[in-house]
């Protein structure tokens, strides 16, 4: 089985400081062995841009993964070539092998059919697991998929399954929490979200777009001031009872480092020499006053410059105060759930997604290749 999985995690040399989606991947590696297939993995990890990059060999993954499953996980020293067919023919039943980093060739990125064919050539199934990277059609994502039986593996269909059903039919009130810094990058998820949510809470930086956008003084913020027109213009988008929700007040500072002098402000009283980093205690109050009774809650990205403290107070109590709420929890989109994991909060929420950018594109209602092509397949 050529098993496509996203193992792009955070590295610090040969240190992976988050094994979420080396964890998240065990069922479907777990599922395939117990079948008595013979796992071939292909991942990709960092950008390394068609040239082998010793900070991006898949060697830890493979070592994370071995300890995993407590079985060996063979590492091969590329993913296509004689060499590799030879060690692939030689497995045996339920054995696991890693291929090196897909990205070391070109092929890849390029989603050369050459290139695709040759990876094809190691497998009789195509298995992809990897959502996080469903929004890239590259030759290990969808190049494969034109010549072998493709199917999703468990993860991918449990992501399928979880944000698809909160496109078409969530349990409501739905309530979305959108944080991040900009308003360019979010302008997708923020409409389509506006057309499916009963209430839309604007945290992050980009709230500050919307509050300029409505006439306040951001002091020094973050404004994307080429952003306002589509600011206001999503202001006064919300009907049929759909509401946005935007900050009461803020955590203002000169800069987000830390130890720099920070305090608490309504947002109509934002100095003009400070910026805002942070959304204050009585709009995390409000926010979860509005998830109170919502069937779901969809958050993505953070409230604030969270990976500088005290600015990640908002995000945190955002994410204490919906730990324990009733409502279905869904947390996407990497930052904020790099956050939630640093917290110790992913296992308290009812779905942790796994992708960033695929996470983002699917909510904004788009068509992920990775996942199309299964469907064609
Ligand atoms: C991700 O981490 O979002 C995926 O692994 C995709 O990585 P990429 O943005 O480098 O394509």
């Amino acid at each position: 089985m050529l098993t496509r999985v996203d193992f792009n995690v955070p590295l610090e040399g040969a240190r992976i400081l988050d094994d979420t989606r080396i964890r998240e991947s065990l069922p479907t590696i777990n599922d395939l062995r117990a079948r008595h297939a013979r796992v071939i993995l292909v991942t990709h990890v960092g950008r390394p841009d068609g040239a082998v990059d010793e900070a991006f060999r898949t060697t830890p993954l493979a070592s994370r993964l071995s300890q995993l499953l407590g079985s060996p996980v063979r590492h091969l020293d590329d993913c296509v070539g004689p060499e590799i067919e030879a060690a692939v023919g030689g497995l045996r039943d339920g054995d696991v092998v890693m291929l090196e980093n897909v990205r070391f060739h070109l092929g890849e990125t390029r989603n050369d059919p050459t290139f695709a064919r040759e990876l094809a050539a190691l497998g009789e199934v195509f298995v992809n697991d990897a959502f996080g990277t469903a929004h890239r059609a590259h030759a290990s994502t969808v190049g494969v998929t034109a010549y072998l039986p493709s199917v999703a593996g468990l993860l991918m269909a449990r992501e399928i399954a979880t944000l698809g059903r909160i496109m078409t039919d969530p349990p409501r009130p739905l309530v979305a929490v959108i944080g991040g810094s900009k308003i360019s990058t979010k302008i997708g998820v923020l409409k389509s979200l506006l057309e499916r949510v009963d209430r839309l809470c604007v945290g992050g930086a980009m709230a500050c777009t919307f509050l300029k956008a409505k006439g306040l003084d951001m002091g020094r913020s973050l404004v994307e001031e080429d952003q306002l027109d589509t600011a206001r213009s999503l202001l006064a988008a919300p009907a049929r009872g759909r509401t946005l929700i935007l900050p009461l007040d803020a955590v203002v500072a000169a800069d987000a480092k830390p130890g720099v002098p920070a305090k608490t402000v309504s947002v109509d009283a934002v100095p003009p020499e400070l910026k805002v980093l942070d959304v204050g205690p009585m709009t995390v109050e409000r926010f979860l006053q509005v998830c109170d009774g919502a069937g779901a809650v969809v958050w993505n990205g953070p409230l604030g410059v969270y990976e500088v403290p005290p600015f990640n107070r908002g995000t945190q109590a955002l994410a204490e105060g919906l730990a324990g709420s009733q409502a279905e929890t869904i947390i996407g989109g990497g930052d904020l759930v790099a956050a939630v994991q640093e917290l110790h909060l992913a296992d308290r929420m009812s779905f942790v997604s796994t992708g960033g950018g695929a996470t983002l594109e699917f909510l904004e209602g788009k068509t992920l290749p990775g996942i199309a092509a299964l469907r064609d397949a």
